[in-house]
């Protein structure tokens, strides 16, 4: 539980001082409490990107960005990656606690009976123009799931809530796979009752009439991963997009659509796509690292290391340790060397000796390998952020359900700092 222990004082030049509540969360970390600043004196605070800001109080992520902890409800990603598949790791956000086996059989078998597409949402695919990006077949896609199930708009959400959660973690990997069944020109492929949800998905894109497919151990094990390790991640760009959404009660598939749109950027979730660009470009216009490392510390252009840096982790980012490994495991089984990867280590190991990179502790964070990992497994770059985003839905849903049991809640609607003109008269059109 969180507690007020003591409290901050905020004094003024005129002498006017204000008691402020100061709040100690579980883990130690203390926040001054200014929820009724404005109330008492007049004043907001200004913090551009949030990025001292605690929008609400949550249990279902840990991050220690100083020492490179992530845990999803108590439980260290190490752990669960090496002992969970990922809808184990799924239930354990939206529910709080891990399934026991009868519970994990109900959810399969919940999965299984919500994974087949609306027939008519089916023919929207075929209206999307050729080369559309992924990311916005996906996001209209999902928010368009709330016309066809509209359950949780109509009735109460509790009573509903294991339907609508597993439908729309199971459809939104159908929509997934036929989004790039469709890119191609190829026949939709059903969902399999027998196979497993990662399993499912690989045969959905890979499966072929012509060709005998059976979906790889090693690539499923490392998509099982790869999903857990984007499964969370606190208040994140796409999170806090999905609970601003929600706290106007929009249902849970148009904040879902929200956080699928936040996700898309190449600052959030396009960054895999992002790193595997950038590496493509240093192998085909034969630039070195030591050129690439000097064009991302040029502050007159725009360019950016990919996959290096973070908001919250000022040392490795957990994820990229295990993404590494997972990379070199997958490569290994493929009994084959990879020059992506080569010139990726070539290039972390290049930043992390510079002092630029050194100052400002930027590290490689989660999308600095798993790009190379969804190429390796034959995935498209313009698909890699569709696979965030069904990686990070479970956690969208979990925050989006914290956010309705809130006692606390409130829309989301923060204030501004105006630097625009005071009073103006319009002039006439015919004088100006
Ligand atoms: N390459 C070069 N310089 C960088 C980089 C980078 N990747 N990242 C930050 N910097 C510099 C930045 O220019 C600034 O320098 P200065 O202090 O001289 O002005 C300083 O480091 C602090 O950067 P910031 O932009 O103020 O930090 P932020 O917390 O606002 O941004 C970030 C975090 C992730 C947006 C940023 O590091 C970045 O753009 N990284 C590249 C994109 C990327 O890999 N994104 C994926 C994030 S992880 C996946 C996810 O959770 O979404």
């Amino acid at each position: 539980m969180v507690k007020e222990d003591r409290k901050a004082e905020l004094s003024f030049p005129d002498g006017t001082r204000y008691e402020l509540g100061v709040i100690t969360d579980n883990m130690g970390a203390h926040s001054i409490d200014i929820s009724n600043l404005r109330k008492d004196t007049g004043y907001i605070t200004y913090d551009p990107g949030y990025m001292n800001t605690g929008s609400c109080m949550s249990s279902i992520c840990y991050i220690d960005g100083e020492k490179g902890i992530l845990r999803y409800r108590g439980y260290d990603i190490e752990d669960l990656v090496l002992n969970c598949d990922f809808i184990e790791v799924a239930y354990l956000l939206v529910k709080g606690m891990l399934p026991n086996v009868k519970e994990r059989q109900e959810y399969t078998q919940l999965l299984n009976k919500h994974s087949l597409l609306h027939v008519d949402m089916r023919n929207f695919f075929r209206s999307y123009p050729h080369g559309a990006h992924p990311m916005a077949i996906l996001a209209s896609m999902v928010a368009s799931l709330s016309a066809f199930y509209p359950e949780m708009e109509e009735r109460d959400p509790e009573e509903n809530i294991d339907l609508t959660v597993t439908r729309l973690l199971s459809k939104m990997r159908t929509i997934a796979a036929f989004t790039y069944r469709q890119d191609k020109g190829y026949d939709f492929v059903e969902p399999r009752y027998d196979y497993s949800y990662c399993e499912n998905f690989l045969n959905m894109l890979f499966s072929s009439p012509v060709v005998d497919y059976h979906p790889d151990p090693v690539h499923v094990k490392a998509l099982n991963q790869l999903l857990i390790l984007h499964a969370d991640h606190e208040q994140n760009c796409s999170t806090s997009a999905v609970r601003l959404v929600g706290s106007s009660e929009a249902n849970l598939y148009a904040s879902v659509a929200a956080g699928c749109c936040a996700l898309w950027g190449p600052k959030h979730g396009g960054a895999n796509q992002a790193v595997m660009e950038m590496l493509e470009r240093i192998i085909g216009e034969g630039l070195s690292v030591e050129d690439v490392v000097a064009m991302a510390k040029d502050k007159s252009s725009s360019f950016r290391l990919s996959g290096f840096g973070h908001r919250v982790y000022k040392t490795f980012d957990p994820r990229a340790r295990i993404a590494k490994r997972m990379c070199q495991e997958v490569l290994a089984a493929q009994h084959k060397e990879d020059r992506l990867l080569e010139v990726a280590m070539q290039l972390e190991e290049a930043a992390l000796s510079d002092e630029y990179f050194i100052q400002r502790n930027l590290y490689p964070n989660v999308d600095f390998y798993t790009g190379i990992i969804f190429h390796l497994m034959g995935i498209p770059q313009s698909m890699f952020t569709v696979l965030f985003a069904m990686g990070r839905l479970p956690g969208w849903i979990a925050h989006y359900l914290e956010w309705r049991h809130d006692p606390y809640q409130k829309i989301g609607r923060p204030r501004q700092v105006y630097s625009g003109p005071e009073l103006k008269k319009v002039v006439p059109i015919s004088n100006r």
